[in-house]
């Protein structure tokens, strides 16, 4: 299996960075993201866009042009004769003399074995549990999950699926997804503020009646249905939210329909 290291193709296991990076020393890069699906990178403009914007944001810049990176892409996927995985291209503060100078960053894109989120549990729903908090500089795809992985622990001892960021009862994003709801007048909305803009997000967002809106956790906990989405898990039904159950305690009729229209999208792109 190949990886990529600012110019060339290496063996994953040789693909290294020094420890100097500002990855390393202070947390400070951007990644992406996406998956390839029978040998095509669906929604890939809008991967690279996040992308470029993310690095443009934090000051970093891309060696190579959009053109080059979507040519570099094809040819690791062929490189390693696989058609469907998950690709993950991470730039980093690069090589700093002081430890905390941004240098010239490095960009390292790897593939990735990928597992969607199984029928069963589709079709069971899963439970989140709440957590207060708001990502700094939100817009951006930054490396930096430190309170996300810090809530893993809390997750396990709480049976929880995911962990749905707000700040005094505004919510916001989950640390890796995004978050939807359906209101009982049927009026589907997604949290416009303080959220990284998801790709499934954006697909979501063009289909017929889903809109952004401020988002409550009171809300959330009244709504007929709660999802959430991302590249890897699509939509997932969320049943209970910390320890009140949504709707009927059952997946509702507009997650599946979100979930299938985003697998057709997914295929004719
Ligand atoms: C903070 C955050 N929100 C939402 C998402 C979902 O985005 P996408 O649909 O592009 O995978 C991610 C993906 O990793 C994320 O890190």
């Amino acid at each position: 299996m190949y990886s990529f290291l600012n110019n060339e193709f290496l063996p994953a296991d040789k693909t290294m960075v020094h420890v100097s990076d500002l990855a390393v020393q202070r947390g400070y890069g951007i990644f992406d993201f996406f998956k390839a699906v029978n040998g095509k990178f669906p929604f890939l403009n809008h991967y690279l866009d996040r992308f470029y914007r993310s690095a443009d944001f934090m000051q970093l810049p891309v060696s190579l042009s959009r053109e080059q990176l979507a040519g570099i892409l094809h040819e690791m996927l062929q490189k390693n004769g696989v058609a469907n995985a998950g690709i993950k291209m991470v730039l980093t503060g690069g090589y700093s003399p002081d430890g905390y100078e941004i240098a010239t960053p490095n960009l390292i894109i790897t593939q990735h074995t990928l597992t969607m989120p199984s029928a069963q549990l589709l079709e069971r729903g899963v439970k989140i549990i709440t957590h207060e908090f708001r990502r700094e500089m939100p817009l951006v795809k930054s490396i930096n999950y430190i309170t996300g992985v810090w809530l893993q622990r809390k997750m396990m001892e709480s049976n929880a699926y995911d962990v749905l960021y707000h700040l005094q009862g505004e919510v916001s994003e989950f640390p890796r997804c995004n978050l939807f709801i359906v209101k009982a007048d049927g009026s589907v909305i997604t949290p416009q503020a303080h959220v990284l803009e998801g790709i499934t997000r954006k697909n979501i967002l063009s289909m017929a009646g889903v809109t952004t809106g401020r988002v409550t956790l009171e809300d959330v906990i009244l709504a007929r249905e709660v999802f959430l989405t991302s590249t890897t898990k699509r939509a997932v039904p969320i049943v209970q939210v910390n320890d009140v159950r949504i709707g009927n305690g059952k997946p509702g009729p507009v997650v599946q329909q979100v979930l299938q229209e985003l697998m057709k999208k997914e295929l004719a792109d």
